[in-house]
């Protein structure tokens, strides 16, 4: 991803540490600073927030980010999802596209409810109102010609979990950048349920906390989400080109 300007805040110091120095990804002092960050200075922290994701994949074809969701919106996108449950909005995700697309357990057991800005609850619409901030973040800082994003939310209910894979599909290379932002609340080590990312350097193992954010090349970067001792809570989604 070529990056038409750089630079890095002594602001942003804490959490591009974070990123870059653990594997393993837990909850520490220098995220409640930036949690911090963002609600005294919302503006400003959005685009440090594009920067740091930006920055992770400039160093590593992936990003993960404490406090990108705010506890209130964490708060708020977890009653939505709710509601949609309760609306009977969900159903069991597949895999594969058009013809190739089957329904099968074994290998991925979340429920979802694609995104849609005309029926989505007032904080769905600004989560999409926040994609087409960082939408065009990237196209005006890095080129990268993207056109568009879809988004799901998704439940792993208890024991469920999404074998090894590749988010981009065989026949269609539409997926640029995956985004998942975690709706957990006060999930623990004991819950199971991490992203496995497979990467070229070593595995990365990542807890679904509440308001993190992980970012990664939808082409490049194999996955797996462990199963689920609890049941956990997620949106996510794509970056289109
Ligand atoms: C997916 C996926 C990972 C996660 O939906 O394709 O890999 O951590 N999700 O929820
Ligand atoms: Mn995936």
């Amino acid at each position: 991803m070529p990056k038409k300007r750089f630079w890095v805040l002594a602001d942003c110091q804490p959490f591009s540490m974070l990123y870059r120095g653990a594997v393993k990804y837990r909850s520490s002092i220098a995220n409640h600073f930036f949690l911090f960050g963002i609600c005294m200075h919302p503006t400003i922290a959005v685009e440090t927030a594009f920067e740091a994701l930006i920055d992770g994949i400039v160093d590593r074809h992936f990003a993960v980010l404490d406090g990108f969701l705010s506890e209130l919106e964490v708060v708020s996108l977890r009653s939505s999802f709710e509601q949609k449950l309760e609306d009977g909005a969900f159903h069991r995700a597949g895999i594969g596209q058009g013809e190739q697309h089957t329904r099968d357990a074994e290998f991925r057991g979340d429920l979802i409810h694609w995104l849609d800005r005309s029926t989505a609850l007032p904080t769905g619409q600004a989560f999409l109102d926040r994609m087409d901030g960082f939408v065009s973040y990237l196209n005006r800082t890095c080129y990268t010609g993207l056109n568009g994003y879809e988004f799901h939310y998704a439940v792993y209910p208890t024991g469920t979990f999404y074998k090894r894979h590749l988010d981009q599909f065989h026949q269609d290379d539409h997926r640029r950048y995956s985004v998942i932002c975690y709706l957990n609340d006060n999930w623990q080590p004991e819950d199971g349920g991490e992203l496995v990312i497979y990467h070229p350097d070593g595995d990365v193992v990542i807890e679904p906390l509440g308001g993190r954010v992980v970012f990664f090349e939808s082409a490049l970067l194999e996955h797996e989400v462990l199963p689920a001792r609890r049941d956990r809570y997620s949106l996510t989604g794509w970056l289109r080109r």
